[in-house]
């Protein structure tokens, strides 16, 4: 049984909801992952491949995501079974995607808790270049944090779409915005910037394997919040018309918008100090600490951006948990804070491991992958573009793209549902296929 549409909560305005779409999109996707994603794709021809996926799949998937939820007014698994009573499996991919994606969310967000923390207590030129990589081989403090940034999500979920996460969100995206802004123009004037602005934007096409459109891929769900009924979840809490399109074009623009300019300030950052940028996850946690030490007042700025930071982490968190919880809600009845706590705790025990393959469990790999990477990779390379097949395939092939009325015109309906049915699931189906070998 699903809450019928009248007791369902809803957000305040039109514009409370775009600041919370786009505060799910816009998170450590965009400033940590994109970084060290590109060093590893070659720079620009990773950035190229991204910007194309992101403008066609990207696009078209998160406004079908919107479309869905608007229409429905029912978290993924309730929106599905609508299209087709069999179909309620494929919103549960995106909960057990969830039970990867939070643990894993939260390690980074308490890593950049830390570093606030550091930032606070200690003088910057104690961070060397080992500092970080010490600290993530330790046992408990990674964890210890891990769970504040958990309880913390929580605390926020359990408060509600409204007074939670609506509002918190409306002041915190726009100043981490400026913030990044005035990192980027330092970064871009220390000596040497040019050769990492080169890096990041000049393609060299002999460093594509099928492995750069897959993690290019990757990137696009992950940033966008894809692939998992997050927006068929903070659509359905709209009650009143928005400009679908408009508001996806603009959380597309936006969140990449966001992702460059992290580019801009971690690359030169990177060819200025020597960073190594095989690095991975590290990098960004290695670069940061440079820019600021090459920065008056250095450490209040670097205050100042983990706060911001954490901030843009925590609606990205929250959003992720939320997806939990509606279904929770709705389909098992489980109270909103009940919820909550028990998802939570469970996702604390993933984790564990997690957490520990950087130190303890570093020698014990799958497919050469420790436990932290090979959790991303199934999750947003492998289960996240699955969970856009099956939604691409529902919806255009069942249900029918123009059902969902996102657009009064023909042409929108015609162009947008040609990409539904037709490009995106074959494109992500090809790239798929491809990296797994089979053609
Ligand atoms: N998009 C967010 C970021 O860039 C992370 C995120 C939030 C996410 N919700 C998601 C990733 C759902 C995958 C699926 O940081």
């Amino acid at each position: 049984m699903e809450n019928s549409n009248q007791k369902r909560v809803s957000w305040t305005s039109k514009f409370g909801f775009l600041m919370a779409t786009a505060g799910s999109a816009v998170g450590l996707g965009n400033l940590w992952r994109f970084p060290f994603m590109t060093a590893n794709g070659g720079g620009g021809v990773f950035l190229i491949l991204y910007l194309t996926l992101v403008f066609t799949i990207g696009l078209g998937l998160l406004l079908l995501e919107m479309g869905l939820g608007a229409k429905m007014r029912l978290n993924p698994v309730g929106a599905m079974r609508k299209i087709n009573s069999h179909f309620g499996f494929i919103g549960s991919i995106g909960i057990w995607v969830v039970t990867i994606i939070f643990p894993f969310y939260s390690i980074v967000g308490g890593w950049i808790f830390h570093y606030f923390l550091i930032f606070c207590t200690q003088p910057l030129i104690k961070i060397h270049q080992d500092y970080f990589s010490q600290f993530i081989q330790n046992p408990y403090w990674p964890l210890f944090y891990t769970l504040l940034f958990m309880i913390l999500t929580a605390f926020i979920v359990i408060k509600g779409v409204k007074n939670g996460i609506e509002k918190y969100s409306k002041i915190m995206m726009p100043a981490l915005f400026m913030l990044l802004l005035c990192l980027v123009v330092r970064s871009a004037t220390l000596p040497n910037a040019f050769e990492g602005i080169k890096f990041f934007l000049w393609p060299d096409f002999s460093k594509v394997t099928t492995n750069t459109f897959l993690t290019a891929l990757g990137q696009v769900f992950f940033s966008l919040s894809i692939g998992m009924g997050t927006f068929i979840t903070y659509a359905s809490y709209l009650n009143e018309k928005v400009n679908l399109p408009k508001t996806a074009m603009i959380i597309v623009s936006l969140d990449t918008l966001v992702a460059f300019l992290a580019g801009l300030m971690i690359f030169p950052t990177v060819f200025s100090f020597n960073v190594p940028l095989n690095s991975g996850p590290t990098l960004v946690f290695i670069t940061l600490p440079k820019i600021f030490s090459a920065i008056p007042f250095g450490s209040c700025i670097g205050i100042l951006f983990f706060i911001l930071l954490s901030l843009a982490a925590l609606t990205s968190s929250i959003s992720i948990l939320e997806v939990a919880v509606a279904y929770l809600n709705d389909n098992h009845h489980f109270s909103r804070k009940k919820s909550v706590i028990l998802f939570s705790v469970f996702c604390f025990f993933l984790a564990i491991p997690m957490s520990l393959s950087f130190g303890l469990l570093s020698g014990f790999k799958i497919f050469d992958k420790s436990f932290f990477d090979l959790a991303d990779f199934i999750a947003s390379n492998i289960l996240l573009p699955l969970g856009g097949i099956l939604l691409c395939i529902s919806v255009g092939w069942f249900y029918g793209f123009k059902n969902l009325e996102i657009f009064q015109n023909k042409a929108g309906n015609i162009f947008f549902g040609f990409l539904i049915k037709f490009i995106a699931p074959i494109a992500i189906c090809i790239i798929l296929l491809q990296a797994v070998g089979l053609i």
